[in-house]
This record gives C-alpha cells, structure tokens and sequence, in this order.
C-alpha cells in the first residue's frame, strides 16, 4: 500500500510502509524523494522521535534508516545537530557549457584543452612498431586476449611507469582499458559494488568524469582546490580535517590530478601527498590518480606519482590519449592488489576488451624506444608553444595572467575581474576560435573568477601562430570592452 504521508515537519513523502519491510520502505522512500528533488541539499529532517511519531512506527526503524542512507551518502548527520539531506555534486556539466559548446561550433581554430597535436601522430613509426609487432606475435595474441590487456604490452608498462613516473607496479596488476574514461568508469562499478558510494573529485576539474562516475550511480562532492592543489584535509577522516564537520558525507574515494590538475595546472604539494596517501591507509579509502599528462613537464624534472606512497590504496592511471592520440583509446591502470581482481571481472565482457593489434603495436614501440622519443619531440614542441603564448599575452594582453605550472597541453589565462567568459568565448567564436572557460569544469560552489582554459597543443604547427594571433587579439577587444 503506497501513501502519501505528511510529517509534522511539512514533509510529504510516498511512503509504502505496507507488510514487514517499513525501514525498506523508510529509505527507498527519502531516496527518491532526494534524488527527484523533493528533499533539496540541506534540508533538516524530523528527529528519529518526531518521524516514527508521525508515521506509527518504532523510533529505532527510522533511526536504523537515516544511519543506513548516511553511510550510502544520501544523508548527512552530526551528532547535536540532526541529520539533513547531504550537500553533492551534480554530474555538473556546467550551465554556460553548453553555451559554449554551442558557441564554437565550427570554429576553424581550436584551443580548448583536451588533445593534442594529433597532426604530429608519428604514423611511420607506429606502422613500423605495428609491422614487426604483428610479424613477431603468436597467433594465439590475435584471439579473445586477457581481460588485463596483453601480457607484451602489461610488462612494457611496468617498466617504463617505474622508470618515467616511479609507478611501483608488477605487470599481473595493470589493467589496459580504452583511455583513461574507460578506466573509470570500471573503477566507479567496483567502487560501487564494494559500497563506496561517493566519490569526493576536485572542485575543477574534468565533467566528463564527473559524469562517468555519476551514470555508475557515483555520488560526488568537491574538494576545493588551491595553489597547492586538492585541500585533501577536506577529505572526512582526514588528519586535522577541520572542516570535517562541513563535509559529513562518508567520500570511500578521491579522484585527483595530482602531477598536473585539471584544468588549474598546480601541483598537488607534498604535505598534501602524505595526507591523502595516510587518509587513505585510515579509512581503506581508494584515491585514483588521473596521470593524463605527466609525462609534459618544461621547467624541470617530471613529478612523480603519488602512488609509490600508498600503492595498496592509490590506482595510478595513465593514457595514451595526450602522448599519442585519444583516438587510439588505450589507457592503463595499476591497481592495488585488493581492488585488481574486481577490476578485471569488470574489465572482462568481450565487449570491453582492447585491440590485441594496437597493444602489440603499443608494446614494440615502448619497448624500441619510439615512445619516449615520441614524449621528447612533442615535449619540445608543447613547451615552445607554451613560451610562445606566455610571451604573447605580457606583450599584447598584460591585463591577463597567465598560471598553472610550466607543463601539461594547456595553460589557465585568467581574465580581469568583471570580464564574463562567456562574453570572451562569443567573440572568439566571431573570429573562428573555440575557446574553452573555467566555468565549464566547475563542479562546486568554489568560484575562482573568469578565466579561459587554453589547450595550446590542438592546433597543427601551420595553424598554432594563426590562433594565438586570434586569441590575441580577441582578449585585447574584450579587454578594452
Ligand atoms: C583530466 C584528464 N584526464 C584524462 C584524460 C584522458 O582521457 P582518455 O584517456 O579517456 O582519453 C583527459 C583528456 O582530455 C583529461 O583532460
């Protein structure tokens, strides 16, 4: 029997609380009515007393609700001060993005961040990788392959992760996936099915994930970010957590961009290293390390990986999608050991399995050598560009700010308070350049001003001066208004 109940509280709630199941039917009941909105983020909810009064039935039954929808993430609850319904974040894809996709539609040049210089693909010696790699395989590398993605291909990782990124991982413990979008969302699936319900991402950040995560029924809730990268002592349980109180809702896992975050550029400080890593080793919390590009460092040395800190509890993730090109789909983790085997299971339904011809391929070229030369030249040429730009704007646009360490394929310009992105990304697109702002990676209620994302790499080298020139000049017009 479905009722419609209303609480002394002024809440109305359908409620089946027919038979024996009445905490079933409790909880279900508040799901819904938080996830259709009825029950809006941070609305108090009746006391255990009050509610079991209103409903006729026991205190304790509701009592064992709210503590059973706390730990899934849908409430949020502190001792002296009730419970209410838990702050989260949408799959944001944030209002003006669509905006600003529409507006750059079509636009002949392209300096949103995300893809490289796929121009400067090395075609001749992937076809030459490929040639001998096929060659040299055995034909049984050419039927339905290990779910972990080629054994070749696993050990050449492990290598060159220990040796590029001091990734400490044995080659039975990376699993090869399409890209990094892939690995998560078969991370989200066992998150899920070991009951790790919310996962805690940087307040700016990629919306992409966002909403992987969120359509593998993730919930998430931001960190702020600042120039020392993620405040992970935001983390509930973390040490010293002081805004512990702010943040109730139980986060099992954390994704960051520790080396270079997405989309700000500042690296995550080593303090912040060592409390996330004993944040996680407390709560046998899982923090995903999205390593997208890593391997672009101009200024110096490369930093490390977090995982060799906590490789029990860190999933180091990499790709080939900013090195190479995103149209090869290949990305890699390296999984803790007590999260591996969920993993591959996950990772096991033919029709996730990865191209056995694109990892052998992947493989020889590692293995030969031609992947780090690849990393080399397009470092050199990302870090001109990256100079050139930087130049550029001081000369033509000092009003801009140009931040975000020296690394990566794209580069933060922050713009003078008052000046709308939205405004600057409608004049590019007049000028045929697409142009990406801060806001659309928002994911929560921090707010760092206007500012665009440039992503230097994405125009070929004939085409780089011709959109810097426009990017240029159409910074200078919305500056002078
Ligand atoms: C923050 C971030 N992580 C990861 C990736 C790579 O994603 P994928 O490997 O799925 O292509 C990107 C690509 O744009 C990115 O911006």
């Amino acid at each position: 029997m479905t009722e419609t109940w209303s609480t002394s509280a002024g809440l109305d709630l359908h409620l089946e609380l027919a038979g024996t199941r009445p905490r079933a039917g409790l909880e279900a009941a508040l799901r819904e009515a938080v996830r259709g909105g009825t029950l809006a983020a941070g609305t108090a909810l009746p006391s255990s007393r009050a509610f079991a009064r209103d409903l006729g039935i026991a205190r304790n039954t509701v009592a064992q609700a709210y503590a059973q929808l706390v730990a899934e993430g849908w409430l949020a609850a502190r001792h002296g001060s009730g419970t209410w319904v838990a702050e989260r974040v949408r799959p944001l894809i944030a209002a003006n993005a669509a905006a600003s996709q529409a507006a750059v539609r079509g636009a002949r040049y392209d300096l949103r961040p995300g893809v490289p210089d796929v121009a400067a693909f090395p075609r001749a010696a992937w076809l030459a990788a490929a040639r001998k790699a096929l060659a040299a395989a055995p034909a049984k590398d050419l039927s339905y392959a290990d779910p972990r993605g080629l054994e070749v291909l696993r050990v050449a990782l492990a290598e060159y992760l220990g040796r590029a990124r001091g990734v400490s991982i044995t080659p039975d413990r990376i699993v090869v996936c399409a890209g990094f979008a892939q690995g998560l969302e078969l991370l989200c699936e066992v998150l899920r099915g070991a009951g790790k319900r919310v996962l805690a991402v940087e307040a700016y950040g990629h919306s992409g994930h966002r909403r992987i995560a969120a359509s593998a029924g993730i919930w998430l809730t931001a960190l702020p970010v600042d120039e020392r990268g993620a405040v992970v002592s935001a983390l509930p349980g973390a040490a010293g957590a002081a805004s512990q109180a702010k943040r109730p809702e139980a986060a099992g896992a954390v994704l960051l961009t520790p080396a270079h975050q997405f989309p700000l550029g500042v690296v995550l400080a080593p303090d912040r290293r060592r409390q996330v890593a004993g944040w996680a080793a407390r709560t046998r919390g899982v923090v995903i390390e999205d390593d997208y590009d890593g391997e672009f460092r101009y200024d110096r040395q490369a930093v490390g990986a977090l995982q060799p800190l906590a490789p029990e509890h860190v999933v180091y993730a990499g790709t080939a999608s900013k090195s190479l090109a995103p149209g090869l789909r290949l990305g890699w983790l390296a999984l803790p050991e007590r999260l591996a085997a969920d993993v591959v299971a996950a990772k096991s339904s033919v029709g996730r399995l990865s191209s056995s011809v694109d990892q052998l391929t992947l493989a020889e070229l590692i293995r030969s050598g031609g992947y780090d030369r690849q990393v080399r030249r397009a470092r050199l040429a990302y870090r001109q560009r990256l100079e050139r730009l930087a130049s550029a704007l001081a000369r033509q646009v000092p009003e801009v700010r140009v931040t975000g360490i020296a690394a990566g394929l794209h580069a933060v310009v922050r713009l003078p308070a008052g000046l709308a992105e939205d405004d600057v990304i409608a004049r590019a697109a007049a000028r045929g350049l697409a142009v990406q702002g801060l806001a659309d990676n928002r994911a929560g209620a921090q707010d760092l001003g206007p500012a665009l994302v440039v992503g230097y790499a994405t125009p070929p080298a004939h085409a780089f001066s011709t959109a810097l020139a426009r990017l240029c000049a159409v910074l200078k017009e919305a500056v002078a208004g």
